[in-house]
């Protein structure tokens, strides 16, 4: 095996629609309250795409600032790795849909089903494209557009997505003690719990008809007190699994960034880790949930705040529908 790291976030970023939906928008249309809202998930606010806004060009506006930062172009790029659940159309990848908005020429591109840890499991993929010499440098993209997979006359869903995209430059490194780079990575899932949080409807088991529409299956479901039983588990067990594979120690990282699903779900994965919440990033309370664009958006504001700097270990860790879950420790 190749020593760690060979592998370096060169450049991130992110992009976000400019609609800002508040709680008290939801007051107007369900039986909920802001207060219900903040107390039990953490959320205020989240942001909703435009009518003109798709994964895709979501993509693009966050990858075009991640290439600027890392001082490449499009035709560096030798691959596009892109985690999403909510793809444009399901024929062909959003993947390819960007490649062709960027113009990159050289790259290999396809998409990532993993739910929420989609942006783990895409850097996970091209570490290893690297690894194997197939790639030298690859775009990784977390992108949502979930409002258009949400069903807002339910209020234990509609008021916790939002829409976003992250992207990061993944680039081969000389590496060497103390460089900067990917320490260690984790992936992991359990198709037996599919059901607790899903679409039952629209895809090929089940294509698109009148019925689906009526019934509103093509709408994610979900069982939100098992699902949260469940991502305390996962996300506890992920942070040891990717703290043991980088030789790290709790105490070494500088800040956990957790996917921003609840406060309550970070706060308990932070404990179990032994994290004190000051070491913590949480911005759930102004995008909601956005699945696999949540921890590059969480990254990039930890980095603008300054609480990551050149040389901070972070931790990342990740949860979602499938179940999947993963996490990686990073040297930024
Ligand atoms: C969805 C979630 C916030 C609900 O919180 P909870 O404390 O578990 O609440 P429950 O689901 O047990 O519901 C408690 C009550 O609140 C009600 N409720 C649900 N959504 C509500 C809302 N938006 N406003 C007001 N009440 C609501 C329920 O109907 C239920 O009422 P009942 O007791 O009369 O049946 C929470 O389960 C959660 O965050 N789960 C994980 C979700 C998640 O992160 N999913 C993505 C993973 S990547």
């Amino acid at each position: 095996m190749i020593p760690r790291p060979f592998a370096e976030i060169a450049g991130l970023g992110v992009a976000v629609p400019s609609r800002v939906v508040t709680n008290a928008e939801f007051e107007a249309t369900l039986d909920t309250s802001d207060q219900w809202i903040v107390e039990r998930t953490g959320i205020r606010e989240r942001r909703y795409a435009g009518p003109s806004d798709s994964v895709a060009s979501l993509s693009r506006d966050a990858a075009l600032r991640a290439m600027e930062r890392a001082g490449i172009t499009p035709l560096d790029l030798d691959s596009i790795v892109l985690g999403t659940a909510s793809p444009d159309r399901l024929l062909p990848s959003t993947a390819c849909d960007l490649q062709a908005l960027l113009g990159a020429e050289r790259a290999a591109a396809f998409d990532v089903s993993a739910a929420c840890p989609g942006f783990l499991y895409a850097m996970t993929v091209a570490e290893g494209l690297i690894a194997s010499e197939q790639s030298r440098t690859s775009l990784v993209i977390g992108a949502e557009k979930l409002t258009a997979i949400t069903d807002m006359t339910d209020r234990s869903t509609a008021i916790l997505f939002g829409d976003a995209a992250g992207a990061a430059i993944i680039r081969r490194t000389a590496g060497g003690p103390k460089a900067r780079g990917i320490l260690s990575t984790f992936i992991k899932s359990d198709g037996r719990l599919g059901d607790l949080l899903y679409r039952p409807g629209g895809g090929a088991a089940e294509p698109l008809s009148q019925a689906v529409l009526t019934a509103r299956s093509h709408f994610i479901r979900m069982a939100g007190r098992e699902v949260f039983k469940s991502a305390v588990l996962a996300m506890s067990d992920a942070c040891d699994q990717a703290l043991e594979r980088a030789g790290v120690k709790a105490d070494e990282i500088d800040l956990l960034i957790p996917h921003q699903a609840n406060v309550r779900i970070i706060e308990a994965t932070a404990k179990h880790a032994g994290m004190p919440m000051e070491r913590v990033m949480v911005n759930v309370d102004r995008y909601g949930n956005t699945s696999s664009a949540s921890i590059p958006l969480a990254i990039d504001q930890a980095v603008e705040e300054g609480r990551v700097r050149p040389g901070s270990l972070i931790l990342l860790v990740s949860f979602g529908a499938g179940f999947t879950w993963a996490s990686a420790v990073v040297r930024w």
